[in-house]
């Protein structure tokens, strides 16, 4: 399959664009779409084929589901039973990066949610999304548009490194402005919240809607051996590079101090803080931003997890995130990229 690179240069000149965009959707095709999140691997989510030709081209085992988009929040009526607690969710963080799972209607074919009764729904924020969801009149079904157990990509050279080839167009919208997944919450019958997948919308930004909200032990990434995740995608291997990732916690001192001689002895790469550049080895370092600036270590992740790949290194090193704000969602990436491996520097 020959597959089209369409770059958005200014959404409202390329309406044509779009049109064509929104067509290939609805005639069953593949178009990976830029999100203010991640980039998505989309298709007509009320369309069995196009959920089958999704698991294909991105080989990702087909029971784990598909979240479908949105252009406006009241649209879910039409594939999902809401509830109050529902539109109390979309009027404080829709459009943008939550995911609410629900009751589905038959209008979902189960192939998109991997024959689970229920379904995630999400209004994205990023005006190409929005705008190809509105011309395509059907709701996307769009997994993250990577090839299954890589991080997800943030940028349209991710997109066209993992799936040239297998779909019908890419769209270049940029940088992803998060970059990473959406918060995925699930509603209960007694209208409480259970937290599957935290993201940019933060557990705080999530209790200041809804007064009960639990945190599933699938967050941690540890399942005890038959234990089901409510959330199928927590139990699958993730964002995993080709060398081993460690994190390290520590004194900040120590910590750079076996940075330095790690890259002495060892092909080590380090995912690193801006003010350690000038401390370590140039070739083999990927800043992720100033260590205060925990957005911009969200949004540079997954690029530099897949630089690391680049460099052939033979272990890697980053920072463990705190765990509290973003800093929650970071963490919940890391720890799974590194396998839980986590070192204490003393
Ligand atoms: O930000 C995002 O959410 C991106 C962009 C493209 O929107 N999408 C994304 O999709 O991350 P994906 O498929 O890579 O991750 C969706 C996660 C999976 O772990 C899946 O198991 C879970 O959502 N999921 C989907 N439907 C579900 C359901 N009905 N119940 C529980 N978990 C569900
Ligand atoms: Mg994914």
């Amino acid at each position: 399959m020959r597959t089209e690179l369409l770059k958005i240069n200014n959404l409202s000149e390329q309406a044509d664009d779009i049109a064509r965009a929104a067509d290939i959707i609805k005639k069953g095709g593949l178009v990976v779409i830029p999100t203010e999140t991640v980039y998505g691997l989309g298709g007509d989510g009320t369309n069995r084929d196009s959920a089958r030709k999704i698991y294909e081209a991105k080989g990702r085992p087909s029971d784990n589901p598909l979240i479908i988009h949105i252009s406006s929040p009241e649209q879910a009526e039409k594939f999902a039973h809401t509830n109050k607690t529902y539109y109390k969710l979309a009027e404080a963080c829709m459009p943008g990066p939550l995911t609410v799972v629900l009751p589905k209607k038959d209008t979902v074919p189960s192939e998109v949610t991997g024959g689970l009764d229920t379904v995630a729904i999400r209004c994205p924020s990023h005006p190409t999304a929005r705008a190809i969801i509105s011309a395509s009149g059907v709701p996307i079904a769009a997994p993250s548009a990577n090839t299954s157990g890589k991080p997800s990509p943030t940028r349209a050279e991710h997109v066209a490194a993992d799936l040239d080839g297998k779909v019908d167009m890419i769209i270049d919208g940029g940088e992803c402005e998060i970059g990473l997944e959406s918060t995925i919450v699930m509603v209960n019958s007694d209208e409480s919240l259970t937290l599957l997948r935290p993201g940019g919308i933060t557990y705080d930004a999530l209790c200041c809607v809804c007064e009960t909200v639990n945190i599933s032990s699938s967050i941690e990434g540890v399942l005890s051996e038959n234990e089901r995740p409510l959330s199928p995608g927590m139990k699958y291997k993730h964002y995993a590079p080709s060398a081993p990732l460690v994190l390290l916690c520590g004194d900040e001192n120590k910590v750079l101090e076996f940075l330095r001689s790690e890259q002495e002895n060892k092909r080590s790469v380090v995912l690193c803080y801006d003010e350690e550049m000038p401390y370590l080895q140039s070739n083999m370092i990927l800043p992720i931003g100033k260590k205060q600036d925990i957005a911009s270590h969200a949004r540079n992740l997954f690029s530099a997890l897949r630089d690391t790949d680049k460099l052939s290194p033979d272990i890697i090193y980053a920072h463990m995130p705190e765990k509290d704000g973003l800093g929650m969602a970071l963490y919940n990436r890391m720890i799974r990229a590194a396998a839980h491996t986590v070192k204490e520097i003393k």
